[in-house]
């Protein structure tokens, strides 16, 4: 008999039944329609359970089981490759945390049969690309041929969408070998994918049937690669990294590196981040650094990857079944993840703008447990058309704020309807109304509105502004809702009682927060203005504000004709500044706080005319060998120019670092001058030159 905690066979082989239906119809989606119906963490959950059911009961795996080929079947209205040498899959460590490449380097050092105290195996590690594997052969130093993995061992012909790639040469230099087929990985920058989905959405509003936006660069590159008609694919911006090589006819290289640095010399673009690494510590140290950088790449990988540098090392250790030993793929915990919607709530922030939000079932993705995901505003909301109890992918990368990609619309089980936005406010219940032309509803009953005033309140308190210590979400909601706290000044009348008063508010923690409120009465005339919570005016405004006008009365008074003449204003900003300091009861919260104490030092009015690069605008893009993004773009500001987001015809000057993209091509393109770190340098140094004399 069968206990009844241990699953019956019949069980085990329905499950692995069920395992393989679901992960054939997933990889058809995936490999043949370029259309993933889930995350790829989803995918690798369900192939690792197979793989392990599989182990437990080898009786169970049979020649058409999922685990045993390596991709999708080749899509038949390509021409078929044979690959003369296999496009091998490589194994995938499963410990995303660091101790991974431990583990990799125990293995390797076991299978060498090094002693402890033998010298430390040198790695390769390279970046894990998040695109599609690619086999380009060359005879005679000619491109002839371009294919994908396929299922390893028979791929589709896709050189006449190869070609349009203008980053993968055609043709290589005399000393190539007769026969070279080199491997790597064809992928789609973040910024192309951004603006191709771009032009699609436009598509799509244009009514063109049969356009689609894409779920991620990888599909959008897969889709580009597979499309027959190479006009289109060309319109699909790709790029190429190589990391490895097939069939050579002649090898003139003894370690990986000395193949990568080939390659680079041979014209293919190659990962600047590949790295030598001796010993675990240097593949620990290098997954950690990766980790970081990762957000800041201009192109998607999903972790980094460690081959031994020997090639007869290499060959000594050879495959475990499609396998190669000497090499492994060191995950990083996945951005994407499928949950459950539980509600969609509303909020209102600080300026009173309505925001749809999903609560999800809580699930761990980025990084972080996430249990909620913005759904930015009505439009979009529809866009997706997210519902209560849908399973949804939600995503999270870097600090970005998590969104909900996709519904997966076979899971959706209830009539649960469209979600629609209230016409009234959730938390005071004032008319919520969309302007035209405007994307969100916005609460129309400003501070009467609880909501809104708790955000005014965290917005003026917070690090950028004021900066009130330890007044945090949790402490200002309870002041809010106790009523002892309504307006910006109720602040500096707190007294200790009335703190202390608050639930879970220990008497030392009460002191804290009135010493912090003391702390942050001397303050600067850009934080308090700044920290008002003026629509459109964000901390660089309320800079440009102080450095032209001096004195806040003087802001407070300006026409609209002279806030405009501010190098930052134009006439939303100030039309906003206008209407907030005509309204009576801004002008005494101002009044107030002063009188409270808060205080600053005024300037002088300087006109902002009068600093060299005002009128003159920056684009900052790639990265720069010394400094930071922002510390540039502040340097820039503080000399009177303004920094924008994206080239145009106005921009004065792109100034281009390293792993430049699109912002490049487009300076080009309209003939703006390009400066590197050291040419804006010098027009900074010029301009200091300037101020001196
Ligand atoms: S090496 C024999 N190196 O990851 C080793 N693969 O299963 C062959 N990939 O889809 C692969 N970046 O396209 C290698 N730096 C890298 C890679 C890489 C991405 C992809 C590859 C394949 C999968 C490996």
């Amino acid at each position: 008999m069968f206990s009844s905690n241990e699953p019956k066979n019949d069980d085990m082989a329905q499950r692995v039944a069920a395992l393989h239906q679901a992960l054939h119809q997933h990889a058809h989606s995936y490999y043949v329609l370029d259309e993933p119906t889930i995350p790829d963490s989803e995918y690798d959950k369900l192939f690792a359970e197979l793989q392990s059911l599989e182990e437990t009961h080898p009786e169970l795996r049979t020649s058409d089981s999922p685990t045993q080929r390596v991709g999708g079947k080749p899509m038949t209205e390509f021409a078929t490759v044979r690959h003369m040498m296999p496009m091998l899959s490589i194994r995938t460590e499963t410990d995303t945390e660091a101790s991974g490449a431990e583990s990799f380097d125990a293995r390797i050092r076991k299978e060498l049969s090094l002693q402890e105290n033998d010298t430390a195996v040198e790695y390769v590690a390279e970046l894990k690309f998040d695109g599609l594997a690619m086999s380009l052969r060359y005879e005679k130093g000619v491109l002839v041929r371009a294919a994908t993995r396929g299922d390893g061992e028979y791929g589709e012909d896709v050189t006449h969408n190869i070609r349009t790639i203008g980053q993968i040469p055609l043709k290589l230099s005399e000393n190539a070998p007769e026969i070279l087929e080199v491997r790597g990985e064809v992928y789609m920058r973040r910024d192309d994918f951004e603006a191709l989905n771009e032009r699609q959405r436009s598509k799509i509003a244009a009514g063109i049937k049969g356009e689609k936006t894409f779920v991620n660069p990888r599909n959008a590159a897969a889709g580009a690669v597979r499309q027959l008609d190479p006009g289109i694919a060309a319109q699909r911006p790709l790029s190429f990294f190589a990391y490895g090589v097939g069939e050579v006819s002649t090898v003139s290289w003894s370690t990986h590196y000395d193949l990568l640095k080939t390659l680079k010399n041979l014209g293919f673009p190659v990962a600047v981040q590949v790295n030598i690494a001796i010993g675990a510590t240097e593949l620990v140290a290098y997954h950690q650094k990766i980790g970081k950088l990762r957000d800041a790449l201009p192109f998607d990988i999903d972790g980094v990857v460690y081959k031994v540098n020997s090639l007869a090392l290499q060959q000594q250790l050879g495959f475990v079944s499609r396998e190669p030993r000497w090499a492994v793929a060191h995950k990083y915990p996945a951005q994407e993840q499928l949950t459950t919607v539980l509600a969609i709530e509303v909020q209102v922030g600080r300026t009173g703008k309505l925001t749809p939000v999903a609560k999800l079932a809580p699930v761990f993705v980025g990084g972080v447990t996430v249990t909620n995901a913005t759904l930015h505003n009505e439009d979009e909301a529809r866009r997706k058309d997210v519902r209560v109890g849908d399973t949804v992918v939600v995503r999270r990368a870097g600090d970005v704020i998590p969104e909900v990609v996709s519904v997966l619309l076979e899971k959706r089980q209830n009539d649960a309807p469209i979600f629609t936005m209230p016409h009234i406010c959730p938390v005071c219940d004032s008319a919520a109304v969309r302007e035209e032309g405007e994307a969100d509803y916005r609460c129309t009953g400003g501070l009467f509105c609880s909501a809104q005033r708790k955000q005014a309140i965290l917005h003026f308190a917070q690090k950028r502004a004021v900066e009130v210590d330890g007044l945090g979400d949790k402490l200002v909601e309870q002041m809010v809702e106790a009523g002892i706290v309504r307006t910006l000044p109720d602040l500096y009348k707190l007294g200790f009682t009335a703190l202390s008063d608050l639930d879970r508010m220990a008497e030392k923690s009460a002191q804290n927060i009135l010493i912090a409120l003391q702390n942050s009465k001397q303050t600067t005339l850009p934080r308090f203005l700044y920290g008002l919570g003026i629509r459109h005016v964000g901390e660089a405004t309320a800079k440009a504000l102080v450095k032209h006008f001096g004195k806040l009365d003087t802001i407070m008074d300006a026409t609209l004709e002279q806030l405009t003449q501010v190098a930052d204003v134009g006439p939303i900003v100030a039309l906003s500044l206008r209407t907030f300091f005509d309204q009576t009861h801004n002008r005494e919260v101002v009044e107030q706080l002063r009188a409270c104490g808060v205080s600053w030092t005024e300037g002088e009015a300087s006109s902002s005319t009068l600093l060299a690069l005002s009128g003159k605008t920056f684009v900052i893009t790639g990265t720069l060998p010394n400094l930071g993004r922002d510390e540039l773009k502040e340097m820039l500001e503080a000399a009177g120019a303004k920094v924008a987001g994206s080239v145009s015809k106005k921009t004065h000057y792109l100034v281009a670092g390293s792993d430049a993209g699109s912002k490049l091509d487009k300076a080009h393109e309209l003939g703006v001058p390009v400066l590197d770190e050291a040419g804006v340098l010098a027009i900074l140094n010029e301009t200091n030159v300037g101020d001196d004399s």
